[in-house]
């Protein structure tokens, strides 16, 4: 065990202000390696001698606290000298954050009232061979730092001209030791640095900043300014109709940044705070502002880009960075549905739906192992998977297609990388929430009589719903179907015996068939070919093509149908209705946003209406990643890069591009833990022409013609 120390807090309640624990020592030999391992009831920053130490920003990052908080290890050798301070902040993250913001207010209190202490020992070996911890304990000392506040939702202040005077020794705190785990995730980073763009004043006579790209993370200010001079700002996603700056949709977030200037020349960010923004009003500042003066800092995990999508539609390519940009803001530690209002969880349905896309732009294998642990630890004893993980919503009744996450992530995490022990891991998990299903119900083989969220926001919403037309019970009962399919083919990929749930799945697909013989609406009837439920494939993938000719040509789906549409239209000979979808302009669409200027993915298809107007402010994120799934249409389909269950991580691969006239040319790459894969296609005077390249055996398939091919570049003509 690395902590020989002691869980430590303030001796006393300062409320809103940012504890700051601090412990000086004199080495008197030669350091020859230095350690810190930290982590905190909350999120930390440590300094030691003045620099921060890491790169970790919200460190210890949001899991399970209650079953699993992370530590970290940091190389602090270039950092001692022979007369130290480490010194550590604690702001209250997620861990005290009144989180989420709906609850109600003794809720809130309960949470705020949760201890901020932290846990570090520092592992000094001399050269001599000697060595010595100094571990957090009552010889720590504790005062009030210059973050005067700090809050996930409500954001930061800080004074840069205070210097804590009286110094008291720290308590020790009564918690678990046996929570700790070593950093699992990806370290949550500073990654791009986004310049501000303009500056300008709106008719109503405020002066707002744009960066021109939302982002997650936070501001850097620089100015010239004079001891108590005061920078205020808000976060905000869009301009109203008028061009005024507009947050209400952040809800109770109030998101604001507070900076008290010293004298001189200063460049300052929050370090324990985050938001999601492209605007910033300025509604204090000590001087004409100049957008020099402003950089946005996206703050995410550390996940590593690994696809490229590029075609010959620059509207398309907006999409497709509005794709990136949204899982950028969306992956901090936890993959949530929005980085800016008073929620910004991890909930399940939503990373379900994308998880595919997720995890062919970004290698997000480790930020997906640690939440779906997460997932498991806080899984119910029934079986049940919450609506979020970290489940902050512990009393709500599962949903389906929001506890189908158990399933499909792992199997999706499986199927891209390739590493099997992401099954082997989480099959209990799987095997647990097909159980739940199986208990819960109110029919054998179907999944009748539960609380679900339906098609979340589909467009054949019955007025005043959230929730499409699609049965509920349909839904789950599809759901059911797909989570028993996917646990015996990783049971069967384990080996094990998963002969019960074969003949689980078989009952379930003979009871589906027979209760629903006929398909109501769009999302009915993609589960239907997708899931593999319906009897005759084809037939039911014609109707639906039908249904949405009908329709005028558009669609009419939410969460839970809108991911595969497109899929099972250009599985079954419907590639052109699928385009025709995709390259839509006009509402609903996906190119809709992009003509209203959106630089992320919307949760609504129209949070800004045709009139300007906004969705209702209830609900309405201009940063929801969920329907950004479409890029897997892009990848597998119109690009055609194919994984194969019998060859997961792209060991083989299959291509088999489907293009459109309506685009000139189209590109994707995935750089795979076997290498990259690339598909291109261009509409050329002599016939379409498709080049591919594999690093592994692959398969590919032009109209009717099937190609084996060894390792390599290939030039094809169609
Ligand atoms: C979230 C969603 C989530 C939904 C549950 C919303 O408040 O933002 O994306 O999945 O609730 O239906």
């Amino acid at each position: 065990m690395e902590f020989q120390a002691k869980w430590i807090q303030a001796s006393k309640d300062i409320g809103d202000v940012c504890p700051v624990f601090k412990r000086s020592w004199r080495s008197e030999k030669n350091v020859q390696r230095a350690e810190l391992y930290l982590t905190a009831l909350g999120v930390y920053e440590a300094k030691l001698n003045g620099a921060r130490v890491g790169a970790f920003v919200l460190a210890p990052g949001w899991t399970a606290y209650d079953k699993r908080l992370q530590y970290q290890k940091y190389d602090v050798t270039a950092l001692v000298r022979q007369e130290n301070t480490l010194e550590v902040t604690v702001g209250r993250g997620w861990f005290s954050s009144p989180m989420p913001g709906w609850m109600d207010s003794e809720d809130k209190a309960r949470r705020m009232a949760r201890p901020r202490g932290i846990l570090g020992a520092l592992h000094l070996a001399y050269e001599d061979g000697s060595s010595e911890v100094i571990g957090t304990d009552a010889d720590w000392l504790w005062g009030e730092s210059a973050v005067r506040f700090s809050e996930i939702y409500d954001g930061e202040t800080y004074d840069a001209g205070f210097e804590a005077k009286e110094w008291a020794a720290a308590s020790e705190l009564d918690w678990p030791y046996e929570i700790l785990i070593p950093q699992e995730g990806e370290e949550t980073r500073e990654q791009e640095r986004v310049m501000a763009k303009r500056i300008f004043r709106t008719p109503a006579g405020e002066t707002v900043v744009d960066f021109g790209q939302e982002i997650t993370g936070y501001v850097e200010v620089s100015l010239e300014a004079k001891q108590g001079q005061v920078v205020k700002l808000l976060h905000g996603e869009v301009l109203d109709k008028n061009g005024n700056f507009y947050n209400d949709n952040y809800r109770s977030a109030k998101a604001e940044l507070t900076y008290i200037c010293r004298d001189g020349a200063q460049t300052w960010h929050p370090s324990l705070t985050f938001f999601g923004f492209r605007y910033l009003k300025l509604v204090e500042f000590p001087q004409e502002a100049r957008p020099e003066q402003f950089t946005g800092i996206a703050v995410y995990s550390a996940i590593r880009r690994t696809g490229r999508l590029r075609c010959s539609d620059p509207e398309v390519n907006q999409l497709f960075s509005n794709i990136f940009w949204g899982q950028r803001g969306n992956f901090l530690d936890v993959p949530t549905d929005c980085p800016q209002r008073d929620e910004r969880l991890g909930w399940t349905g939503d990373a379900q739906v994308f998880v595919k896309a997720a995890s062919y732009n970004f290698d997000v294998e480790r930020f997906f192992r640690k939440w779906l642990r997460d997932m498991a630890a806080d899984q119910r004893a029934d079986g049940g998977v919450g609506h979020v993980i970290p489940d902050y919503l512990p009393d709500n009744v599962p949903s389906a297609a929001w506890g189908d996450a158990a399933t499909i992530c792992p199997w999706q995490i499986y199927l891209t990388y390739g590493d099997v022990s992401v099954l082997a891991e989480q099959f209990e998990s799987m095997k647990g929430w097909v159980d739940y299903i199986t208990h819960a119900t109110t029919t054998p083989y179907l999944w009748t009589g539960g609380e679900h969220y339906g098609d979340w926001l589909g467009l054949d919403a019955p007025s005043g719903s959230y929730k499409g037309s699609s049965r509920e019970d349909f839904i789950a009962s599809a759901f059911y179907a797909r989570s028993t399919e996917l646990v015996v083919k990783a049971g069967k990929v384990l080996g094990k015996d998963v002969s019960e749930y074969e003949a689980l799945y078989d009952g379930i697909v003979r009871a589906f068939r027979a209760h629903y013989p006929e398909y109501r609406t769009q999302t009915e009837t993609i589960l239907a070919v997708q899931f593999g439920l319906a009897e005759d494939l084809q037939k039911t993938a014609d109707a639906l093509a039908e249904m949405i000719r009908r329709d005028g040509c558009q669609i009419r789906t939410g969460f839970v149908g809108t991911p595969y549409i497109l899929h099972v239209l250009s599985a079954y000979g419907h590639n052109d209705l699928a385009y025709t979808l995709f390259l839509r302009r006009a509402y609903p669409s996906w190119l809709y946003p992009v003509q209203k200027g959106a630089t992320t993915i919307w949760e609504h298809w129209d949070g800004i209406m045709e009139n300007g107007e906004f969705w209702d402010v209830a609900m309405n994120s201009f940063n929801h990643y969920a329907y950004g799934s479409v890029a897997d249409w892009v990848y597998e389909k119109a690009a055609g890069i194919h994984v194969l269950e019998d060859a997961p991580g792209f060991a083989r691969v299959e291509f088999c591009p489907q293009p459109d006239e309506r685009l000139e040319w189209l590109e994707a790459s995935i750089d795979t833990r076997n290498g990259e894969v690339c598909s291109r296609w261009t509409h050329t005077a002599e016939g379409v022409r498709y080049e591919i390249t594999t690093p592994v055996p692959a398969v590919i398939r032009i109209g009717e013609r099937r190609l084996e091919v060894e390792p390599g570049s290939y030039t094809l003509w169609g």
